[in-house]
């Protein structure tokens, strides 16, 4: 089988890209966003019947705009590839007859809930970031039956910009880390999202072909064990030190005592349950990945 991965360029598109053709794994065309733009229609509905007529059965949509702070101000851009972006893909999977494998955030919560959220807790996103990213699931539930929409957290990986490497960096720069303690979440490295898209995309393949029932919908995917960003930050401080013997203190702050443009939910922990149940894909704790990902970044140059 054959996936089409937009936004290929992007964290999770990577992975994907990297984890497909390997060991029966599905094979996949990506398309970075110099070649195809999502939150532009006719391109979308090009780009799609050509990528079916190449034997593509399953469209995963990596591309989004990601900058939470940014889409404060940058509003129009960020409803553009974020709600209009699905909407397409999802419009020209329903006249191609393709399923889309949509990814969303866990920023669609405001983080009231005392315990982890699952899928059918009401969403009340605190930014403009959160805001589009909902719009964005309800354009695919509204124009796609076959959907499944991944609601994902805290997302990392060897490359691109995220707190894993800014922390590596201060970590070489400065003495000490002052970092939030009062939002809760699961970091989840994007290659275990991008195994988790792989073994998911496998097994509704195979049902559809066999005619078999499919639980469409919505679910959240996350790695184990939920922590804060202090928590996250003194993990990565303490495994870089094993290998660079420099450890700066990680002074836990209030989210008060750092303000962003963009509000964040104080608690985002994903409760996996559904998915674990309907798709069984693999799961870890946050700090399996995390060590994966540390071993990439300080593996000489060339070995990976
Ligand atoms: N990052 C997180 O912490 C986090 C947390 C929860 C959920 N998620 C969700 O997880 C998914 C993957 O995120 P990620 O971390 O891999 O994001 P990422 O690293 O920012 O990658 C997103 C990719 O989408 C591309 N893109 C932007 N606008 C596009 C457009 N109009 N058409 C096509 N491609 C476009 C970007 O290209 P350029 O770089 O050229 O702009 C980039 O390559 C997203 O749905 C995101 O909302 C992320």
């Amino acid at each position: 089988m054959k996936l089409l991965v937009t936004g290929c360029a992007g964290q999770l598109g990577v992975e994907l890209m990297r984890q497909s053709f390997v060991g029966g794994a599905p094979d996949a065309l990506g398309l970075a966003r110099g070649r195809l733009d999502i939150s532009d229609r006719e391109s979308v509905g090009a780009a799609l019947s050509a990528a079916k007529a190449e034997g593509c059965t399953v469209v995963v949509n990596a591309a989004a705009y990601t900058a939470v702070d940014k889409a404060e101000t940058d509003t129009a851009h960020a409803f553009a590839v974020n709600r209009d972006g699905p909407g397409n893909l999802a419009e020209a999977c329903a006249r191609l007859d393709l399923p889309l494998i949509h990814v969303s955030t866990d920023y669609v919560f405001d983080g009231s809930k005392a315990g982890a959220y699952v899928e059918t807790d009401p969403v009340a996103p605190l930014g403009v970031y959160g805001t589009s990213k909902e719009a964005g699931e309800r354009a695919v539930r509204g124009r796609l039956n076959q959907h499944l929409i991944l609601r994902t957290s805290w997302v990392y990986a060897g490359h691109g910009a995220n707190f894993v490497r800014t922390m590596l960096r201060l970590a070489g720069e400065r003495d000490e880390l002052r970092v939030v303690d009062d939002q809760h979440g699961i970091p989840t490295s994007a290659g275990d999202i991008a195994r988790a898209i792989l073994a998911i995309a496998v097994k509704l393949d195979a049902a559809r072909s066999e005619s078999r029932y499919i639980p469409w919908g919505t679910y959240h995917y996350a790695a184990t064990g939920p922590t804060t960003w202090c928590g996250f930050a003194r993990a990565i401080v303490e495994r870089a030190a094993a290998r660079t013997g420099r450890q700066p203190k990680v002074t836990a702050i209030s989210t008060a005592e750092f303000p962003t443009p963009a509000r964040r939910p104080a608690n985002s922990v994903l409760d996996c349950a559904r998915v674990e149940q309907a798709f069984a894909p693999p799961r870890r704790p946050w700090q399996d990945g995390l060590s994966e990902v540390l071993d990439q970044l300080q593996a000489p140059k060339g070995s990976s």
